[in-house]
């Protein structure tokens, strides 16, 4: 392959108002949280995944990652939350790993440093957004000059979901996550979104699946979405992987009754779980909705992280 230095520009890759350089060789990205107001599964592939359809939003939950440039050929990661391995198994070193080797330049090195704001196992895809801002970071900082077309080819091979995460702030997804087409609407959707105490694996979740004999068909919520018409979203929300998830973790399902009764314009839980979304007409009804559920908890129903979050515009 051949680097074209003239492709190279950041602010196609990612939203410029979330890369800030620091220093001469740095860059620090704030990778935001998805929420999946769709999601419908087509069928099982020889491959083990799931063809699937998904409309996807970006929301104001951010990690934070700074990136540094070194002289020496080592990946290197710390971050701030003990329970997330930091080697190779952690998307930010694989992401990086699959950079150097698709450039293949063993020799390039970086210090990372992850501050994680986007709980983890929620279905809100924060592993993979710190892996898409890994490759547009590390493209900017190594100056390699790879384009948006090949940057989602490396994303793709990290995970179903990265590529999402170069095509911000909205997009329609299909094949197992991985094709992503820009979607736009006129406004920003609020949601409170509730993170349970447990969390899910995507893996696990999609064992239990059961495919649909006649697929849900999107065009109604890309319709909503496009519009910025909140009540016809609202009633268009729909997730086939809410029951598995219920089946592995009754919490979240019973969560999710919980939030129907509270009069937001929809309710759903995102991805394979566990946080779950409710829909607001606007901020003030949302953070309405948030204090609703948190004066209504029952005393047996362990305590979930509760925010009030809006979906980003471009
Ligand atoms: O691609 P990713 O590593 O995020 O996927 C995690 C797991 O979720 C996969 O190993 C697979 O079991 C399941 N999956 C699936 N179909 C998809 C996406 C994920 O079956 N479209």
């Amino acid at each position: 392959m051949t680097l074209s230095r003239t492709d190279f520009r950041l602010a196609e890759l990612f939203p410029p108002a979330l890369a800030f350089p620091v220093g001469p060789s740095g860059l620090v990205l704030a990778a935001p949280a998805k929420l999946n107001l769709f999601l419908e599964v087509l069928r099982k592939r020889p491959d083990g995944y799931h063809d699937l359809e998904s409309l996807l939003v970006a929301i104001n939950l951010f990690d934070t990652l700074e990136l540094q440039a070194t002289t020496m050929a080592e990946l290197r990661l710390q971050c701030d939350t003990p329970t997330l391995a930091t080697g190779a198994d952690n998307l930010v070193i694989r992401a990086a790993e699959a950079l150097r080797k698709y450039v293949n330049r063993p020799d390039l090195g970086a210090v990372m440093s992850l501050k994680k704001r986007i709980p983890m196992q929620a279905g809100l895809g924060g592993g993979s957004s710190d892996a898409a801002a890994t490759l547009v970071g590390l493209n900017e900082i190594w100056k390699l000059g790879l384009t948006r077309r090949e940057l989602l080819a490396i994303a793709a091979s990290t995970g179903s979901d990265v590529a999402f995460f170069l095509t911000l702030p909205a997009a329609w997804c299909t094949g197992r996550g991985e094709v992503v087409s820009s979607e736009e609407s006129r406004r920003s959707f609020h949601f409170v979104l509730v993170c349970p105490p447990v969390g899910l694996r995507t893996a696990e979740v999609y064992q239990r699946l059961v495919v649909p004999a006649e697929p849900t068909a999107g065009a109604a919520v890309r319709a909503a979405f496009r519009a910025g018409d909140s009540e016809s979203l609202g009633r268009a929300l729909f997730n086939r992987l809410e029951e598995p998830a219920f089946a592995l973790q009754p919490l979240v399902e019973r969560i999710r009754r919980r939030l129907d009764r509270l009069g937001s314009l929809g309710a759903m839980m995102s991805g394979s779980g566990s946080a779950l979304l409710a829909l607001g007409r606007d901020q003030a009804h949302a953070t309405q909705l948030a204090a609703r559920f948190l004066a209504t908890r029952p005393p047996d129903e362990p305590q979930s992280r509760v925010l009030v979050v809006r979906s980003l515009t471009p």
